[in-house]
């Protein structure tokens, strides 16, 4: 899969193992940044990897702050996005199952790292049902 990445101050460490460990499974990353803990606006990282996701430039967002919630909060406001704030894999996995997430927002100061990656995991390897689901998701977008 194609995953856009994009963090905040707080979430720009668990984001660079995360990149590591994504890649390691063998996805491809495009890193939006931020680039260092200089303090920055999450809004703005959470617009570019939705804005590329919803564009088709990626299949797939990862965006990480100190709590997951500004950046799905934010994610969300990009039509044809569904961003879900997780912080352990069974909702990770019903984002995607039930949902048909397309971003993943996880807070750096919720879980540790084996927990992020735990989620990332069940997010990536997880498919959308359709079936019953797929009217569900209809009415989002309406
Ligand atoms: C930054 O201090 C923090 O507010 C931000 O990372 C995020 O948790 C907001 O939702």
């Amino acid at each position: 899969m194609r995953v856009a990445l994009g963090a905040d101050h707080a979430g720009f460490e668990l984001k660079q193992t995360l990149r590591t460990f994504i890649e390691q499974l063998g996805h491809e990353v495009r890193d939006l940044g931020t680039d260092s803990v200089d303090s920055v606006d999450y809004p703005d990282f959470a617009k570019a990897v939705a804005e590329l996701v919803a564009e088709g430039g990626a299949d797939v967002g990862l965006l990480v702050c100190g709590t997951g919630l500004g950046m799905a909060i934010a994610a969300n406001k990009v039509t044809g996005i569904r961003a879900a704030a997780c912080s352990e894999p069974y909702s990770a996995a019903m984002a995607r199952a039930h949902n048909d997430a397309n971003v993943l927002t996880i807070g750096s100061r919720v879980v540790g790292q084996g927990l992020a990656e735990e989620t990332v995991t069940r997010f990536l390897e997880t498919g959308f049902e359709g079936g019953r689901h797929q009217g569900r998701v209809d009415k989002l977008a309406n």
